[in-house]
């Protein structure tokens, strides 16, 4: 690695935690391969039997995180987020890099109950949910560096990890599943030495270089599991959303649903009822945040002609 890439790859690594997977970096015979990795049967959301090392790993680009379908606090938004990265990454998608979230509940995430979650998130080629026998999870989560103990699961978002592999390389990095997703994919394509990435260029032309602040936080916090007119994601359409509710209620909701919803709040209540696979998350906005990302949403009503 010279020149122009060093630098690259020296920016992956101070973005994200590289880490080696059992102490010591990687050397030219790669101890992270099969002698490393267990080579345990998995089975996908379709129901097919895979092997950890020969099938998903071997001579692959890989990102992994842990799940549970059950999950209502970060999984929503860790899976919402690496949906958003899987459109980023477009077609490189189940060629240069394969996505596999495996669950760490496997009695209740039968192949059945993973697929319609994967459907409900727009999952696409590439992105397999794997479940399997616990002893065999086990023992893939944690030599993958995915250990995490359900109870231990942290709500700031920390324990929500993402390893980046390249396996022939014996690469891997930890990067966190709900960090924004554009930042995510150029991290990724640089750690992984794509060429093309030239990621600085389209986000210049994609969108104009000075947002205004609600729009930033609109985009960068909430457009994962909302639009505005443009309908329902994860979370419901907010088109008109100012209108509809009590902007007292709207500041204390968004401020804080989980208390709201805690509370027994009977719009919070109603609406976690009706939107079962994710729940609306306490993003820690300041009171300012919350203002401006509300008056982005009005404004967005107001060009539509509401
Ligand atoms: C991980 C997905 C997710 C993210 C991120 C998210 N929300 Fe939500 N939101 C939901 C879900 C799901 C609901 C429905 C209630 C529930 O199930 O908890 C909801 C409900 C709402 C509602 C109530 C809608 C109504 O009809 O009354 C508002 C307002 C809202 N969200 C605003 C926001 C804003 C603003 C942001 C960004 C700062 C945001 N949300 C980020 C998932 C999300």
């Amino acid at each position: 690695m010279q020149g122009r890439n060093w630098g690259r790859v020296t920016a992956a690594l101070l973005a994200g935690a590289v880490v080696f997977l059992r102490g010591g970096p990687a050397s030219a015979d790669n101890r992270w391969g099969a002698d490393y990795f267990p080579n345990v049967p998995l089975v996908t959301q379709d129901g097919a039997t895979v092997r950890l090392y020969d099938d998903l790993l071997k001579g692959k680009s890989v990102a992994i995180n842990v799940i549970y379908t059950s999950c209502k606090d970060e999984c929503p938004l860790e899976t919402a987020r690496l949906a958003q990265l899987q459109r980023l990454l477009g077609e490189r998608m189940g060629k240069e890099i394969f996505f596999y979230s495996i669950t760490i509940d496997p009695k209740r995430d039968t192949p059945k109950v993973l697929k319609a979650y994967a459907e409900k998130y727009g999952v696409g080629p590439g992105w397999l949910f794997l479940t399997g026998k616990e002893e065999d999870i086990r023992l893939a989560t944690k030599k993958l560096g995915l250990s995490r103990v359900r109870d231990s699961v942290s709500k700031d978002g920390h324990s929500a990890s993402l390893m980046v592999g390249n396996e022939p390389a014996g690469l891997w990095m930890r990067n966190s599943a709900v960090d924004n997703p554009q930042f995510l994919a150029t991290t990724i394509g640089n750690f992984l030495g794509w060429k093309d990435t030239a990621p600085r260029k389209s986000y210049a032309e994609a969108r104009p270089l000075v947002l205004d602040k609600g729009e930033y936080f609109f985009q960068s916090q909430c457009s994962v599991c909302h639009s505005v007119g443009q309908g329902d994601k994860m979370g419901p359409d907010l088109a008109g959303v100012t209108a509809r509710r009590d902007r007292s209620w709207l500041v204390r909701y968004i401020t804080a649903p989980d208390k709201m919803l805690a509370e027994g709040d009977p719009i919070a209540v109603a609406l976690f009822e009706k939107y079962q696979y994710a729940r609306m998350p306490n993003l820690r906005l300041s009171s300012d945040e919350v203002a401006a990302v509300l008056s982005y949403v009005e404004g967005r009503d107001a060009a539509r002609g509401r």
